[in-house]
């Protein structure tokens, strides 16, 4: 297949590229090349222009466009709504609307912060979103967008992605847990952790398989800040005694989280894809992996 990817330089871009480069034809699409991409396989785009934006899908003619580019920190969304709702909804519009005119398939990533926190179970495909904060508002709007202008479209739902292109909660965790210098994370902020190389992998299945709809895709299970932050000393060899326990309120956060928002791989595991790992098997192989923490 011919997949074009938006957000490229990001980090489920890069782990997406790695795991797509080898099967099929992949473009990046992006403001700035990274390094990892040809010139010959590079298309420059600010996605918030929608003429380029319809110029670019045309040019390339994908038979796909995974579409990951993102204002993706809530807090940076809260003090900047005006960017967020232009990158996230206008911008997804404008791609949108682009694949809708040369019938190309759009694979949409969204995310977990689109529900409102107050359910007491996990969050299925079935459960109405309602977000608390701007970036959710302006990904809910995005995901409405690839609703109803195209036909051939995937949602997916993910939370909390760690990888190795850019420092992540996962990452900045583990280099102050090596370093001894003791955090505070919040109790109250409970999701599900997932290792962007997973998730890469998972959407190249949904994209081989044309099964279009919407999924949540995260590792199995969930668990707060406060118990990820201890399992990651405790991966490392230290005491988790030196994680100490905060709250969203006492941490300061521009963005309010919505608190208990884990996400169930419900229509995925209808559809028998393969299981996704358990977020503890996932962040011990990050771990093992990331050569900085192993030297
Ligand atoms: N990271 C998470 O924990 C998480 C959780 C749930 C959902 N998601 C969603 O997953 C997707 C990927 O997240 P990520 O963490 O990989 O993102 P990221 O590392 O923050 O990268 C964002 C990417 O978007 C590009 N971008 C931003 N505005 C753009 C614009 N106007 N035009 C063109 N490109 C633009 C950036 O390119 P530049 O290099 O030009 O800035 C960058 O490549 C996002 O849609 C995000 O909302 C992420």
């Amino acid at each position: 297949m011919k997949i074009a990817i938006t957000g490229t330089s990001g980090l489920v871009g890069y782990d997406l590229w790695q795991t797509l480069k080898d099967q099929h034809e992949v473009w990046g699409i992006g403001r700035k090349k990274p390094d990892f991409v040809s010139l010959t396989q590079w298309r420059t785009l600010d996605i918030i222009d929608l003429e380029t934006t319809s110029q670019v899908v045309s040019q390339i003619n994908p038979d796909c466009v995974v579409h990951l580019a993102a204002l993706s920190n809530p807090d940076d969304c809260e003090k900047d709504p005006t960017t967020a709702y232009t990158a996230n909804a206008l911008g997804t519009r404008n791609l949108a609307l682009a694949c809708q005119r040369f019938d190309t398939e759009l694979l949409y990533v969204s995310t977990d912060q689109v529900f409102n926190g107050k359910k007491k179970s996990p969050y299925t495909e079935l459960d109405t979103p309602d977000p608390v904060n701007h970036y959710g508002i302006s990904k809910l709007w995005g995901e409405k967008f690839v609703q109803t202008l195209l036909r051939r479209f995937y949602i997916v739902r993910t939370a909390l992605v760690y990888g190795k292109i850019r420092s992540t909660f996962v990452n900045r965790v583990a280099r102050c847990v090596l370093e001894n210098d003791p955090i505070t994370a919040a109790t109250d902020i409970v999701n599900s952790p997932t290792n962007s190389k997973d998730l890469a992998l998972a959407l190249s299945i949904l994209i081989e398989k044309h099964t279009y709809g919407i999924y949540h895709l995260v590792n199995e299970g969930y668990c707060s800040r406060f118990e990820l932050s201890r399992f990651i000393a405790q991966s490392l060899g230290k005491k988790a005694s030196m994680i100490k326990k905060g709250t969203q309120t006492s941490l300061k956060l521009p963005a309010r989280r919505p608190g208990y928002c884990p996400l169930e791989n419900f229509v995925w595991k209808l559809n028998q894809f393969p299981k996704m790992r358990t977020w503890q098997e996932a962040i011990i192989s990050f771990l093992e992996e990331l050569p900085e923490l192993n030297k």
